[in-house]
């Protein structure tokens, strides 16, 4: 499929309901921007794009919780991703955005030709609607245990933990995330598609690589736990999937439809489509067809994912750009795993992240080593793991010993002996006759193992093994150490002049190839390289290629005699323990989720809610054990301007005489209670340890009784 006359590359559109952190990147952007990149270097045309996903409930749910409107969350989120993007030099041609009105209309264009080519089944069907709530209870609005692996925190239409898709009836103990109640059943109308009725032909697609028995792409060639996941739901078998929501935020269901009134668009219908919307903005942008790229069989269409959306990339965009009729499909969905943190899932609600642009604040002008780490570690064929000491580790014993050391060196070296002009060679140094044909100089066959390691680290992209790549990138470098190591110029420069010049020159060569091969995974440090040589900015047009051909022609070379590089500079510098230690400290400190309380933090409360309590200090003046009830202390309490009887549940941990003058905190206006027939005015706060030990939450001596605790 290389011989793709271009390609078009997706990264997923993230929903833009909270801040990107490092499992963002891992998954769908650091991938496809080493991809893209790679791309351009070899002189392929090639349209990358992206944006932000703004429909959907989780937009609606974040809006509800935070008492503000979906619109402010998605300006300021997509905002956000932007500049984090941007920062991180994921290098889209576009960053588009779903809530776009040339998305709207790219996407009710989509529906209205399948409800014409009768593509979709209208049914009704039981939902579930929150009664409290008054609203229908779509996708994220209802959370329940995954029937497929317990997890319970599954939403209505996907359970994060395993990446199954669900539909919300499968759901068990099923919650609104409203309310928290139960929802009912309720009669309503939507469009089915017939995922059932593709079955077969995806399962080919997916399978054998052929769409209607013709050759589509080499299975093979797609990631083992891809291809996994979708068989395991093509066995499973598909079932229609509904195409609409009762939603009031979204793409509207086209007017023209009868029955429309209320409805949006399923946000896995939208999403996707979003890329097209997208490549028509930059189309528009940039003065290009953009029709090509969707349409015409000769493009290459690639979707980076993370991999709880392989079932919609894989099955369900498929399913409906068939059933539309005029569209490519994808030739490969490279998804990856999760990243995982410290040895625990990220998770944004309990703040177990790092997020990009406390990165970027708190470790300024370090993308490149970030971006190098993350690629070292993706989660390209399993779950892996971001480390801080992983983080600092390959910062100093890969960045800073191996690639910094050697570029550094040569350049030093270059500059001692030769002023920093490239040093002509005589061809001849070193020829060794390794068999009867072929008689190499030093310099040729050096050039030789380059040229077949560059190859190598082209070949690994291309196949979507960064990891690998990003290994032979390493390795050039190590070459290019061991070409000093072994030759020791410094020590042979008096002695053996001509050696020297030869080595420094390879050297040279060596640092050259790096600042191109480097750009697809660290672009900034691609730019470095490129000044400290004094050769010209990558403009990623095609110069992988040029030098692969000028290093397979041999005679030419990537930076010629007689050129003067520029002084040298360490590229990257060493990250010491303190800082790495901040990381770890902040990571600890803000989650909820570190010390991995007993009993978990309740459901988030407003401060609304957090002042209808009043809370006081008090003294207990008079204790008495309850006459009907072990348990209790009838206890008389001095709030300074009134005393009351309050009934609390404490005499088996202290008795009467124990707290007579204790100072304490006191729930003044809980409404009174009889509490086995003596009234209770209010609440003692006590604080409850796992073993149920009991202590008072007390008030400094010295306070006032009477005081507002807030
Ligand atoms: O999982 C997510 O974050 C989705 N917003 C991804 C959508 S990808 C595409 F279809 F737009
Ligand atoms: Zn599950």
């Amino acid at each position: 499929m290389h011989q793709a006359k271009r390609y078009l590359v997706t990264s997923a559109l993230p929903y833009a309901n909270g801040p990107l952190h490092i499992g963002h990147l891992a998954g769908a952007y650091i991938s496809a921007d080493i991809y893209v990149r790679f791309l351009r270097l070899s002189g392929k045309d090639v349209v990358y794009i992206g944006g932000s996903d703004e429909h959907g409930a989780a937009i609606t749910i974040k809006a509800l919780k935070e008492n503000t409107t979906p619109r402010a969350i998605i300006d300021q989120y997509h905002e956000e991703f932007k500049d984090a993007f941007t920062k991180m030099r994921v290098s889209f041609d576009m960053y588009h955005r779903t809530s776009e009105a040339i998305h709207h209309s790219t996407s009710q264009e989509f529906f209205k030709t399948l409800y014409e080519k009768g593509e979709f089944q209208e049914k009704e069907s039981e939902q579930y609607y929150d009664e409290e709530a008054k609203q229908f209870l779509a996708d994220r609005y209802i959370k329940g245990t995954c029937p497929k692996c317990s997890y319970e925190e599954a939403y209505g239409d996907q359970c994060e933990n395993c990446g199954s898709s669900l539909s919300p009836t499968e759901l068990i103990n099923v919650k609104s995330t409203l309310s928290g109640n139960e929802p009912v059943l309720r009669k309503t109308t939507h469009w089915y598609l017939a995922l059932d009725k593709y079955e077969e032909w995806l399962k080919s697609y997916i399978e054998d690589g052929t769409l209607d028995g013709e050759y589509h792409h080499d299975p093979e060639s797609w990631k083992n736990h891809v291809v996994g996941q979708c068989k395991s739901w093509l066995d499973g078998g598909l079932q229609p999937r509904s195409m609409t929501r009762d939603l009031n935020w979204g793409v509207d269901v086209p007017k023209e439809i009868p029955g429309s009134e209320g409805k949006k668009l399923y946000v896995w219908m939208d999403a996707p489509i979003g890329y097209i919307s997208a490549t028509k903005q930059w189309a528009l942008d940039n003065d290009k067809d953009w029709e090509p790229y969707w349409k015409d069989k000769d493009t290459a269409l690639v979707h980076f994912i993370g991999k709880d959306n392989i079932v919609f990339h894989c099955l369900t965009f498929p399913a409906i750009l068939k059933a539309h009729g005029d569209y490519i499909l994808p030739v490969n969905v490279p998804a990856n795993q999760f990243l995982n943190l410290e040895g625990k899932k990220i998770s944004t609600s309990k703040n177990w992240a790092v997020w990009v642009n406390e990165y970027l604040e708190d470790i300024p002008n370090k993308v490149d080593e970030l971006r190098y780490h993350m690629i070292k570690i993706m989660p390209e064929q399993r779950d892996s793991e971001f480390t801080w000491k992983g983080y600092q580790d390959s910062v100093n014993n890969e960045l800073v010993n191996n690639l910094a050391n050697f570029t550094n060196r040569v350049m030093v070296l270059a500059h001692k002996y030769y002023d920093g002009v490239v040093p002509a060679f005589d061809e001849n140094q070193g020829i060794a006759s390794c068999n009867d044909q072929d008689e190499l100089s030093f310099h040729d066959s050096e050039i030789i193992t380059l040229f077949d390691a560059l190859s190598e680290l082209g070949q690994h992209i291309r196949d979507f093994d960064f990891r690998a790549a990003l290994k032979m990138l390493m390795q050039v470098s190590s070459q290019g150490n061991q070409l000093l190591q072994f030759n020791e110029p410094w020590k042979v420069v008096k002695t053996d002049p001509e050696l020297v010049k030869v080595v420094i020159n390879l050297g040279l060569q060596y640092v050259a190839a790096l600042s191109i091969g480097i750009r697809p995974f660290m672009p900034d440090t691609s730019d470095t390289l490129r000044e400290l040589l004094g050769l010209p900015q990558i403009k990623e047009e095609g110069e992988w290629d040029d030098m692969m051909n000028t290093l397979a022609e041999g005679e030419s070379l990537l930076i010629s005699e007689g050129h003067q590089i520029n002084p040298a500079k360490h590229i990257f510098s060493r990250i010491d323990d303190e800082l790495i230690q901040k990381q770890v400290d902040k990571l600890f400190a803000t989650s909820s989720d570190a010390a991995a309380p007993a009993v978990s933090i309740k459901k988030t409360v407003q401060f609304d809610d957090f002042t209808k309590l009043d809370i006081r200090t008090a003294t207990i003046l008079e204790a008495e054990k309850h006459p009907n009830a072990d348990k209790l202390l009838k206890l008389t309490l001095d709030l300074g301007f009134e005393k009351r009887t309050v009934v609390s549940g404490i005499a088996e941990h202290y008795s009467p005489t124990e707290v007579v003058g204790k100072k304490v905190s006191l729930l003044a206006n809980l409404a009174p209670r009889k509490i086995r027939g003596i009234e209770s005015n209010g609440m003692i706060l006590m604080a409850e340890d796992e073993s149920g030990k009991l202590a008072f939450i007390s008030p400094e001596n010295g306070m006032v009784d009477g005081a507002v605790v807030r």
